[in-house]
């Protein structure tokens, strides 16, 4: 452990030497000095299908001290080498991988990334962890900030998972069994026997209504509800083999499924999609789903079945307000403070994160000060 922590710090004073930003900072004594995160890399230039479970991309069990979480594709793509094995990755990294092995569209792949490692990543470092906390990350930042990881619930990990239980119900991480269940049962019900679109919206509205009946502190408030919405399509998005056509490319074999959801793991001679789902095309399916079943963003107020709308929180097709909000509330609960190299590194993910919007489509939050 200590080796690890002695190497990070080596490695950030390096960094920062090389790009001439040597710097001290009284508000992160213990590991005071870090780069400016550097820039998100540029679109992958081939966007169509291939062939991803290849030879340089077996599939591993990950070994002791490799950081897994509740995202399965992230997890998968660590357990293909897609990312670094041990789970711990720059935004960069997992910018290109969620591309290169998923192809999921560089808008998209950027927003997300960058709003997840902001909240559960190291500002400092610029290391994200897909799982828990760990010291490869760097030494965490001030208080009430964490950098705890994918894992850590509130900021983005959130309720009415499809296979991982909520927080308040225990274990918010790993694959839950009873409720890929429930995945198959749904999928038999409303599919056909495959995960398609009736089944997500079906499987959505289950989960949150579960989440009610089962959880008093249940919250689906932006971006949590965005997220849970979009991670329904997922599934359908990237986890079927891209060679499929017609019927067949929206319909996901809930085996398959089990694979990427439970360990980590692409069929043999898997392609990845053969063209991108960006914003565009999962808001398209978000909406289907949201319109076969709707529900508004809110929680229950400390008791179950008490679910009740909150007019403040954004709705799915207000994605400026989400993000306006997540900058206004979610980040800046988690940094009321930073200061130094701390704030400017800050800012400049917030910088980045505005920029996978697309410059002209929202105003910009202003950087924190
Ligand atoms: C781009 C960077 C990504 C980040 C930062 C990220 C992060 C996360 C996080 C934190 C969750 C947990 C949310 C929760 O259930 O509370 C999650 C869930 C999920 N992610 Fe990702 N993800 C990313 C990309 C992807 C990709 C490329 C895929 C598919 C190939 C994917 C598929 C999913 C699915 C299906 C879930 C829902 C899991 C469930 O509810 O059981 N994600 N992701």
């Amino acid at each position: 452990m200590m080796l690890c922590y002695s190497l990070v710090v080596a490695l950030a004073i390096a960094t920062s030497v090389i790009a001439g930003q040597f710097d001290f900072d009284t508000t992160t004594q213990q590991f005071p000095i870090v780069a400016l995160p550097p820039p998100p890399p540029p679109p992958i230039a081939d966007t169509s299908g291939r062939l991803v479970h290849d030879a340089a991309h077996p599939w591993h069990a990950p070994e002791e001290g490799d950081m897994r979480g509740p995202c399965p594709g992230l997890n998968t793509l660590a357990s293909h080498g897609w990312l670094p094995r041990d789970g711990v990755a720059t935004p960069a990294q997992i910018i290109t991988a969620v591309q290169e092995g998923f192809n999921m569209g560089y808008d998209l792949a950027a927003f997300v990334t960058y709003a997840g490692h902001i909240v559960d990543g190291n500002l400092l470092t610029n290391k994200l962890s897909i799982g828990q906390a760990t010291n490869r990350t760097g030494p965490p930042p001030p208080p009430p900030a964490h950098a705890g990881g994918l894992s850590a619930h509130g900021a983005f990990e959130g309720d009415a998972s499809i296979t991982r239980g909520d927080a308040y119900l225990g274990d918010n991480d790993s694959f839950n069994a009873t409720l890929f269940d429930e995945f198959v049962s749904v999928s038999e019900k409303y599919g056909g026997g495959a995960y398609d679109f009736a089944a997500a919206g079906a499987l959505r509205m289950a989960r949150i209504r579960d989440s009610i009946a089962r959880n008093p502190y249940f919250r689906l408030l932006a971006p949590r509800y965005h997220t849970a919405y979009a991670e329904s399509v997922f599934p359908i998005a990237f986890f079927i083999d891209g060679r499929r056509t017609g019927a067949e490319r929206t319909r996901l074999d809930p085996a398959v499924a089990r694979g990427f959801f439970e360990s980590a793991r692409m069929p043999p001679d898997f392609w990845r999609s053969s063209s991108p789902w960006g914003r565009p095309e999962v808001g398209i399916a978000v909406d289907a789903l949201y319109r076969a079943h709707p529900i508004s963003p809110g929680s229950n107020n400390g008791t179950v079945d008490s679910y009740t709308h909150d007019p403040t929180s954004p709705r799915l097709h207000q994605f400026c307000e989400m993000y306006t909000d997540y900058v206004n509330v979610t980040v800046r609960e988690l940094y009321p403070n930073a200061k130094g190299v701390l704030l400017a590194a800050l800012n400049k993910n917030l910088d980045y994160l505005y920029s996978a919007l697309g410059r002209t489509s929202c105003p910009q939050v202003p950087p924190f000060v």
